[in-house]
């Protein structure tokens, strides 16, 4: 593979696409020349959000990375082999109401819907069980992810930063993909799906289920659209109108509604489940865990792109953390994000 579609791969797999397609970015310019600073170094997480700013801009009220949404409702329906692998209040039998949010990758708001580098796409799901804690599932198209943690994400994000049209080769980020291998295959296989609800999205990190008696079992979550994936080729997107994805949902769900398989991967003994690069064999089983309906969009659509916060830690019991380090990276950028965007 030439290392430039090497590198075209890994972008896509970061929702950095835009940066090899033209899209509008903000390259890194020359440092000016300052004092050294004596101020502490910025977390993490907070050097995390500053890169995804300089790349895509700082947008006031706009998400630091999937931007571009729409906001649905609907209900989850479970299955009796939910509840027997988890005491969570979301499997206890009754329809509980969700509001579910799909989203294009980056955090450009002009970016078109059928761009390379809106993939991979989003699905943000807050299960609100009646009197119970609410919980957020976040998942997107990606098989599994590029890197393993947040301190290398941070570093392949600085390495796009650094690697413009101009940049010597191999250019920064030329050279990350080189040294991580999952770089260039995460996202190799990602496409514009026709809808956003005839896409498949993947939970990516492992969590533990818990059940009655208190036996522990790591999964992986993937939804699976019961109308199957549909996808538009790469020449087609580029000639769809630019929200065809953002609009095309809440027309269709005034006519129609749009179910999802809830599916669980079960890991064997001994998979390893701090390692989100790394995905369990195809043979693990899968469970279903129910069905989830979408039924309409919702009442008040910028009210509801504001105030929603997904966290993929928000959980309720039944439901763990693995020792997959990048919930926690996740967590605290999404946190950096929600202060800024007010
Ligand atoms: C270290 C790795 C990651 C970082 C730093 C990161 C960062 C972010 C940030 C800053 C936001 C915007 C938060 C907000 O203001 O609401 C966001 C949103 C989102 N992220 Fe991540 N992310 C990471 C990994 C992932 C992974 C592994 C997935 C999927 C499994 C994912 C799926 C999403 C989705 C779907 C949204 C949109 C949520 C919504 O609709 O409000 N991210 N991410």
């Amino acid at each position: 593979m030439s290392s430039r579609k090497t590198t075209a791969i890994a972008l896509s797999a970061l929702s950095l696409g835009a940066l090899v397609l033209g899209a509008p970015v903000a390259w890194a310019q020359p440092a000016p020349s300052t004092p050294p600073s004596t101020a502490p170094a910025p977390t993490t997480a907070t050097a995390t959000i500053d890169v995804m700013n300089k790349l895509w801009g700082r947008h006031p009220d706009l998400r630091a990375n999937h931007a571009r949404g729409v906001v649905v409702v609907g209900s989850f329906t479970p299955t009796p082999e939910a509840a027997g692998l988890s005491t969570a209040s979301i499997f206890t039998g009754k329809p509980v109401p969700v509001t579910v949010r799909f989203s294009d990758a980056t955090g450009l708001p002009n970016l078109s819907d059928g761009a390379d580098a809106a993939n991979p796409h989003g699905m943000a799901i807050r299960f609100q069980p009646e009197g119970g804690t609410y919980v957020d599932v976040v998942l997107n198209s990606l098989p599994y992810f590029p890197v393993a943690t947040g301190e290398e994400f941070l570093q392949l994000l600085t390495a796009a930063s650094e690697s413009g049209p101009d940049a010597p080769k191999p250019t920064k980020v030329e050279q990350f993909v080189a040294a991580h291998p999952a770089a260039a295959k995460a996202g190799a296989g990602v496409r514009t799906p026709s809808s956003f609800v005839r896409e498949t999205y993947n939970g990516i990190d492992a969590f533990i289920f818990v059940n009655a008696q208190g036996q522990r079992q790591p999964f992986r979550f993937q939804f699976q659209p019961v109308a199957g994936g549909d996808y538009v080729s790469k020449e087609d997107a580029a000639k769809l109108p630019p929200d065809f994805l953002l609009d095309e949902l809440p027309a269709r769900l005034k006519t129609s509604k749009a179910e999802y398989r809830v599916m669980a991967q079960l890991a064997n003994p001994g998979d390893p489940t701090k390692d989100p690069t790394q995905p369990w064999p195809d043979d693990r089983r899968m469970v279903n865990l129910g069905t989830l309906t979408l039924t309409g969009a919702v009442a008040d659509e910028t009210k509801a792109q504001h105030d929603l916060r997904f966290l993929p830690n928000h959980l309720t019991p039944g439901i763990e953390l693995s020792d997959d380090p990048l919930i926690d990276a996740r967590v605290r950028s999404y946190v950096i994000s929600f202060g800024r965007r007010g």
